[in-house]
């Protein structure tokens, strides 16, 4: 019997499933019905999937050969890939921001209506309403050597791409929202607090473990699991979620709630 979670008979697109957050929801999936699965990835995972199309999300061509690759109709499309800032910050931009709007508006005309696109930011990228007016003129440039001069430009905002990156995806899923929706798609994210996957090794060089374990104990010191974060997505994607649209949904044991509401306490980070 159908249920609003079922993922039985639909056909999603996942970026980023060899590990982490995107093998769990490869896991959560199968259990909600075993859609047919198509993963973009630079690495093939192990995982039940129909098929796998080799995609280096930082590159342009490689982005464009996957959306010919797929054929419609999609329900969902997932962009869950993204790296540390342990890598330079162009590349950060490019797999985190640029690979991820190119998928997503090259898509989209092949989403069936009612689907559904999440992404995957991250609370790191929780800081745009500092300055909004910035980053709605970066996710405007179209080209990408033009992003590159921009955040050159803007270097002391952009810092090391990884935050910025995450700012630029939970500004565009609010402002592409009202463009997908003209097609009957909504669009939202997920914004979690660390998890334990492979990545986490790189934030704790690049954010200092001494900030990931005192943001992790703020929130009762147990860290998310890949699956926490995969059954938010799924229901993002699903028809549980068909009247949120436009919606950054912090994944985060409150962390956010906590910090907006001056409930977090700093002297652990002295
Ligand atoms: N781990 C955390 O603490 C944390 C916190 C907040 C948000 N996130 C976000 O969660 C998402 C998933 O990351 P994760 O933590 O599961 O890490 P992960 O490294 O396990 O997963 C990343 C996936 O992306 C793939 N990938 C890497 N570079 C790629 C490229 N150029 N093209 C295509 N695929 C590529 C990897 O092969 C892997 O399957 C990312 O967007 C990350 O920014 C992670």
């Amino acid at each position: 019997m159908s249920h609003c979670f079922d993922y039985a008979d639909k056909r999603v697109v996942i970026t980023g499933a060899y590990s982490g957050v995107g093998a769990a929801l490869l896991e959560v999936l199968a259990e909600l019905g075993r859609p047919e699965v198509i993963v973009l990835d630079i690495k093939q995972p192990d995982g039940p999937i129909a098929q796998f199309i080799e995609t280096d999300m930082g590159k342009a061509s490689s982005v464009e050969s996957a959306i010919s690759a797929i054929d419609a109709p999609i329900d969902v499309l997932f962009n869950n890939a993204g790296i540390a800032a342990t890598n330079p910050v162009e590349d950060v931009m490019a797999v985190n921001w640029l690979g991820l709007r190119q998928l997503s508006e090259g898509l989209l005309p092949k989403i069936r209506e009612g689907g559904a696109i999440a992404n995957t930011a991250s609370i790191a990228g929780g800081q745009w309403p500092g300055h909004l007016q910035e980053v709605l003129e970066c996710i405007a440039i179209g080209g990408r050597e033009e992003l590159f001069g921009w955040c050159r430009d803007h270097a002391e905002l952009v810092g090391d791409g990884y935050a910025f990156s995450k700012e630029c995806v939970q500004v565009y899923t609010m402002k592409s929202a009202k463009h997908s929706l003209a097609c009957r798609v909504r669009t939202n994210s997920v914004c979690p607090a660390p998890i334990d996957t492979p990545l986490l090794p790189d934030f704790n060089k690049t954010m200092t473990e001494k900030t990931m374990n005192w943001t992790i104990d703020q929130i009762g010191g147990t860290i998310a699991t890949p699956r926490d974060i995969a059954m938010s997505l799924a229901f993002l994607g699903s028809e549980a979620s068909r009247y949120v649209n436009g919606v950054n949904l912090n994944v985060d044991m409150g962390f956010s709630a906590f910090m907006t509401t001056g409930q977090l306490d700093f002297s652990g980070l002295a």
